[in-house]
């Protein structure tokens, strides 16, 4: 692929829940493009609605990153419910700092891939989050992006599968504000799925 001048710079953009009449269509677009070899599955294609469910929540944000006035990525996510957090019945006790942030979606154009974009909107989306933790769900048949994830500091805690026809997901965390990069794994100090935090860790 040739090389893309323009990936380094790409214009980040933040956006809320007001704006979501203006930007549905931009998050529809960039998902069908990141998704076309998956369009077929019916999951997939309920996108609209999941994009209406959580910028329908009046605390989502969103970050999208333009070339010129191309969106080329996004990744969004709201504050999660608390005691309904997605890593809640993996993690007993629950860590002591557990105000968490749902990372619900991500996705780049596939003409922008590898150009560090994908990071650059999750730390632009992360960097000013006041939540301790923040957690996401990734395919279990995706271990690439899982392994993306972990170099940015989230590990395995369990897994879920939210609604009987979506994928089963491997639930992912790690604490706020994200490790500089590079960054992975051990020095996470959340405990670990039946295991207690470590003496001297944060929630102690
Ligand atoms: C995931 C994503 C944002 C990462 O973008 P990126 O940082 O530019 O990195 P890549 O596209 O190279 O993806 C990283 C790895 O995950 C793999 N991967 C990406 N999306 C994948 C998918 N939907 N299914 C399976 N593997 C996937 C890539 O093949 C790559 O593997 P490699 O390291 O062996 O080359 C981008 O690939 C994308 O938008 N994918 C489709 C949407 C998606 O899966 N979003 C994540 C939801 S949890």
């Amino acid at each position: 692929m040739e090389a893309n001048l323009s990936a380094a710079d790409p214009d980040i953009r933040r956006f809320t829940h007001d704006d979501l009449p203006q930007i549905r269509q931009a998050l529809i677009d960039v998902h069908a493009d990141a998704y076309a070899s998956a369009m077929d599955d019916e999951f997939n294609q309920r996108f609209p609605w999941f994009v209406d469910h959580w910028g329908g929540n009046p605390d989502f944000v969103c970050v999208i990153a333009f070339d010129g006035e191309e969106p080329v990525a996004f990744a969004y996510g709201a504050p999660a419910t608390p005691k309904r957090e997605w890593w809640r019945e993996h993690l007993k006790p629950a860590p002591e700092k557990h105000l968490t942030f749902s990372f619900s979606e991500l996705a780049v154009r596939t003409t922008w891939r590898k150009t560090g974009t994908a990071e650059r909107v999750t730390r632009a989306l992360l960097e000013d989050r006041h939540e301790d933790l923040v957690v996401l769900l990734v395919d279990t048949e995706h271990p690439r992006v899982q392994a993306m994830y972990e170099s940015w500091g989230f590990r395995k805690v369990g897994d879920r599968q939210p609604f009987p026809d979506s994928p089963l997901y491997v639930v992912m965390l790690t604490e706020l504000p994200l490790k500089p990069s590079p960054r992975n794994g051990p020095g996470s100090t959340l405990p670990t799925p039946d295991e207690p935090a470590r003496p001297g860790g944060p929630y102690d």
